[in-house]
């Protein structure tokens, strides 16, 4: 009796486990919602204030066609791969000085990540 009461415990627990963690897909797409697509889409060629983000994560800054870039955007040379994505979406303006994006930055790592898997799986 008192065996299987706590095995029912030990189940709840795990049950309850996934639900704690905001993060993966789900939680990206919110944060993308929330804090990009007001001036950024996911969909190939679609361009907003800001250039399409359709496959992004790994490709060099200032390639979309059709997209009017800054030059510190176009001549930046940077690889938008993770590490460098991680650290242009807590401060865009210092981690690319000059560039036209009015965004101040997610400060928060865990969104941020989230943010980043999202991007990654927009391909
Ligand atoms: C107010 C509009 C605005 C918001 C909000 C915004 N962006 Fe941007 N974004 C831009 C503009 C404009 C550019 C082009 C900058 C330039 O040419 O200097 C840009 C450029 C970028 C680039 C470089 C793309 C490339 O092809 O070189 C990335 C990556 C990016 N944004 C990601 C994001 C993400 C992720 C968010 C949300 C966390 C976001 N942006 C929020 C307007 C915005």
């Amino acid at each position: 009796m008192r065996f299987s009461f706590v095995s029912v415990a030990a189940i709840a627990l795990i049950a309850a486990a996934p639900t704690a963690m905001a993060s993966g897909p789900e939680a990206g797409e919110k944060a993308f919602k929330k804090h990009c697509a007001a001036c950024h889409t996911v969909d190939a060629g679609k361009n907003r204030v800001g250039p399409s983000l359709h496959g992004v994560v790994g490709r060099k800054a200032g390639q979309v066609q059709g997209f009017k870039y800054s030059d510190a955007n176009a001549k930046s040379g940077a690889t938008l791969d993770e590490a460098y994505l991680d650290k242009y979406l807590t401060d865009p303006k210092g981690t690319m000085p000059g560039n036209k994006m009015v965004f101040a930055g997610v400060k928060n790592e865990q969104e941020r990540k989230a943010l980043i898997e999202f991007l990654k799986a927009a391909k």
